[in-house]
């Protein structure tokens, strides 16, 4: 792929993956365990991280993946683990869903925890990553974003605003350190079977439900764009074409969605 090194050869690798004791992150440890990579699984949930990081033969490093604290925490470990980190993968995330008025409106709480796991925790990543990994120039930072911050997530504006950041930051990275052999990459699945999926509310299931995938299509898709470094993976490929009408006519897209809003409500 044009301006892109070689892919990344998980063979021997060093490679965290946030949120990683469920769900995308939980396949994502799988696969690259698989592939012979050396993993270790982090997950605020310190049973669920332990869990898959002894299924897949990985080393469990629990914690919050998001504060300041947590990152530099989480970074340690995996460097005193793997000397280097080859390949981060920012993927925890919540689901805050609501909008901003009324009986379902999201809380302050909603916004300010899905900028800190979101956004802010990508940010805290690459600030403790990237002086190593410019300095060696090679480095490989996948964030887990989601196909909500390429459209929009109808239902959940904490969600489809925080993700769209999360999408903005890992674009500024692409665009300002590609020449320096860091490659970022950015996964935007739109549902997928996990319990995120399954708490994402009435209307959460209702508009992700019917074309949800199996964590297996993603891990496909990510094996994939690890090889050939392309920026957007799109484990629904649909998502590529929703994302060209979303660009050549912006009203004609936004008239659509509020169609789809408005079958959607009571
Ligand atoms: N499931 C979907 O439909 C879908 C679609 C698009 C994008 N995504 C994104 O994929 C990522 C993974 O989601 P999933 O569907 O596997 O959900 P999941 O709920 O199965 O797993 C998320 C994991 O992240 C962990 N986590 C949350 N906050 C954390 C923190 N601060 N530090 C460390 N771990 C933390 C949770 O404990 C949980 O184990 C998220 O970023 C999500 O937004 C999911």
């Amino acid at each position: 792929m044009a301006d892109v090194g070689p892919g990344l050869e998980l063979a021997g690798a060093g490679v965290v993956v946030t949120g990683g004791g469920s769900g995308i992150g939980a396949e994502l440890a799988r696969r690259f365990a698989a592939a012979g990579a050396r993993v270790v699984v982090n997950d605020l949930d310190a049973d669920a991280a332990r869990a898959v990081a002894g299924e897949v033969g990985a080393v469990a490093a629990p914690g919050d993946a998001a504060s300041v604290d947590g990152v530099a925490a989480l970074v340690s470990a995996a460097r005193d683990e793997l000397g280097e980190i080859d390949l981060f993968c920012a993927n925890a995330g919540v689901a805050a869903t609501g909008g901003v008025t009324g009986d379902a409106a999201a809380t302050e709480a909603d916004w300010a925890s899905s900028f800190e796991v979101n956004v802010l925790a990508h940010v805290r990543a690459a600030q403790v990553l990237l002086p190593q990994w410019l300095e060696r120039g090679r480095g490989h930072l996948l964030v887990t974003a989601s196909a909500a911050g390429l459209l929009t997530m109808l239902g959940s504006a904490p969600y489809a605003v925080s993700k769209h950041a999360a999408v903005a930051f890992a674009e500024w990275l692409r665009a300002t350190y590609t020449h320096r052999g860091i490659v970022v990459q950015a996964l935007c699945p739109q549902g997928v079977r996990t319990p995120m999926l399954e708490a994402s509310g009435e209307v959460g299931r209702a508009l992700l439900g019917a074309d949800a995938v199996d964590v297996g299509v993603v891990g496909d898709a990510v094996l994939e764009a690890l090889a050939d470094g392309r920026f957007l993976v799109l484990p629904h490929p649909e998502v590529h074409g929703y994302l060209q009408a979303k660009a050549a006519d912006p009203d004609a897209w936004l008239g659509a969605m509020n169609r789809l809003q408005q079958r959607l409500d009571p």
